[in-house]
């Protein structure tokens, strides 16, 4: 028999994404328009270990859909490691009745929640939100999309000063672990090479692939290269390494670093954000516990949190090609 919902918790935990607040809002008055209360728990796990939270209503989050970062701010809590730790969040949901908690975060926020969920009876349901997109079951994550479109602005920026210089510019993106953002860029912003985790290109064939370049007649190259590339060189000492050995080069480097982060969500990310906030609220009611939803060919579905940390998201192998039959 499933719990009876009358009181739910939403939180946002790890790395921040554009959209957050578009997904707070849509769980927030979801949770309203089926007459169950929503309680913001701030910092993530962090705020329900200490017991900070708000009451929230459909008006507490009004004019908030087109913000970027997260209203309940978001933290990587120790402190929930640890038994204790999520004995105490375990012992204040207890205190201010919450029944279940909706997880707004990325696979790390999930695992939590599944091991919380596991040793205490407070259902979940996890909302993936991260700029990286490289969770399992949803083709898409919250700020992704937005994330995407601030790099290749960036990038066309810095192809006009590329273009008016005759140089090389190494512009790193962010992604620790996945190349989504740096493929899926650099495909849409016609960089000469992209260098992500998920594969070696190997210092060789990049000083190969720019002499082609030259050769082709270009003036200006840009090098796209994810934060987690494994060249085993950063992306300064690849700058380097290219004007060592290619001595026609001027070469610049850009971080973009946390600016990919920020900023107001795209219309997409809104409108993802808000089915799946909703989606959520709906789950938990159908008595549906420890999930996380999905996107998957336009339709919301669920994954088990099980299922969603086994593994990651694979990025397109053949962007890599069409990046390099269109880089000639
Ligand atoms: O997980 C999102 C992400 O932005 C990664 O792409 C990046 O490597 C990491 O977070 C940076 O984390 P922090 O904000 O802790 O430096």
């Amino acid at each position: 028999m499933p719990k009876t919902i009358k009181n739910v918790a939403v939180m946002t935990s790890g790395g921040d994404a554009p959209g957050m607040n578009a997904a707070i809002r849509a769980v927030v008055r979801a949770c309203a328009y089926y007459d169950l209360k929503c309680f913001g728990y701030y910092r993530g796990y962090q705020g329900m270990v200490e017991n900070d939270f708000v009451e929230l209503t459909p008006r507490s989050v009004k004019n908030i859909i087109n913000r970027g970062g997260t209203i309940l701010k978001s933290a990587r809590s120790n402190d929930f490691r640890t038994p204790e730790g999520r004995q105490k969040a375990y012992d204040n949901l207890k205190d201010n009745e919450i029944d279940a908690a909706i997880l707004i975060g990325g696979d790390g926020t999930f695992t939590g929640g599944l091991i919380f969920s596991e040793e205490f009876d407070i259902p979940v349901v996890g909302v993936p939100g991260t700029i990286d997109n490289d969770i399992r079951g949803t083709q898409f994550t919250i700020g992704y999309d937005t994330a995407l479109n601030t790099v290749v602005d960036a990038i066309d920026k810095i192809r006009d000063t590329a273009s008016s210089h005759n140089r090389l510019f190494f512009v790193e993106v962010m992604g620790r672990d996945a190349g989504f953002i740096a493929l899926n860029s650099g495909v849409g912003a016609g960089a000469e090479e992209i260098l992500i985790p998920e594969e070696n290109l190997g210092l060789k064939k990049l000083l190969e692939s720019l002499k082609r370049s030259k050769r082709s007649g270009k003036s200006s190259s840009i090098v796209i290269v994810a934060e987690g590339d494994k060249t085993g060189k950063n992306v300064f000492e690849l700058a380097e390494y290219v004007k060592q050995n290619l001595e026609d080069y001027n070469t610049r480097v850009t971080v973009l670093g946390h600016l990919q982060r920020g900023g107001s969500p795209t219309c997409f990310d809104r409108v993802l954000a808000s089915r799946m906030g909703v989606k959520a609220v709906e789950f938990l009611l159908d008595g549906q516990r420890d999930i996380m939803i999905g996107i998957e060919n336009t339709k919301i579905i669920a994954t088990h949190i099980s299922e969603i940390t086994k593994g990651h998201n694979q990025i397109n192998r053949e962007l890599l090609r069409i990046s390099d039959i269109l880089s000639i």
